[in-house]
């Protein structure tokens, strides 16, 4: 069984309430059906509004940070059970602008991939190397430590998205190719399957990092990359949903393959 795309949409610091209502709307026609699952990451001021217009449409609500600790005097924070009461399905974990610009270590992001599965939500673990450490030729040693780290003490049992997303082509316009991502995603399956044997085949490994419409097929095609986490070309309609076709496409042609 082919396992189907997901196309996350992550919006960062983008969007106000007043311009995501209107966009929201248009997102919610956008249906993934048996091939592909959608989601969007709106800031957490937009969570409510956003999660109201997706109600019943086919696109599922992810939060793009959460604190590691259910409720208590951590001023300006939002808990993993808060953004379930939302609505949420989906929370991102170590996006490496967390990491690198919020200082959060892999024992932190940990932490917090723990909180979102006590409420009951799915994490999306971010992981991905720097290019000064691609250059050093660290990243597959690199990555298995994110992810052991990233999954200590979370059991095979439990939901769980990956993102490999390269630090070097987050918002630069450098895409990995699809070899070298896919070079990277086959190392995480690797490992997966060492921490978590078959459980691993079910775990969805997304890349992120400058994927936009005429990239997107090419990458989702590949054997273990199994959609995408996109920033800026989230925050288009029309590339977005091209998108989600890209996403359909990849998992219809391993369907075929797997045939
Ligand atoms: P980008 O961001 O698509 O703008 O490169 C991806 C991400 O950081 O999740």
């Amino acid at each position: 069984m082919a396992r189907r795309c997901f196309v996350a949409a992550n919006w960062k610091m983008n969007m106000t309430v007043s311009q995501a209502l209107p966009f929201a709307s248009q997102l919610a026609t956008l249906t993934g059906g048996e091939a592909a699952e959608i989601a969007i990451a709106p800031p957490f001021v937009a969570l409510l509004p956003v999660g109201q217009a997706l109600l019943s449409s086919g696109v599922a609500l992810a939060a793009q940070n959460c604190h590691a600790v259910s409720s208590g005097a951590y001023t300006g924070e939002v808990s993993a059970p808060m953004l379930a009461d939302v609505g949420c399905r989906y929370v991102i974990v170590g996006h490496s602008e967390r990491r690198q610009l919020f200082g959060e270590t892999d024992s932190l992001v940990n932490e917090k991939a723990k909180a979102v599965l006590a409420a009951g939500l799915c994490p999306i673990l971010c992981v991905g190397e720097t290019l000064e450490e691609r250059e050093q030729g660290k990243t597959l040693e690199l990555i298995s430590w994110q992810l052991q780290a990233g999954l200590a003490g979370i059991s095979h049992e439990s939901p769980m998205v990956i993102a490999y997303e390269p630090v070097w082509a987050i918002g630069t316009g450098k895409t990995a190719t699809s070899a070298q991502a896919q070079e990277v995603h086959a190392h995480i399956r690797e490992q997966l399957r060492k921490l978590w044997k078959e459980a691993a085949e079910q775990v969805r490994i997304l890349y992120g990092g400058s994927m936009k419409a005429s990239n997107a097929e090419d990458l989702m095609s590949q054997p273990d990359i199994d959609g995408g986490l996109v920033g800026g070309a989230s925050l288009q309609f029309v590339e977005f949903a091209a998108i989600v076709e890209a996403a359909k496409k990849a998992t219809g042609h391993k369907q075929q393959r797997n045939a």
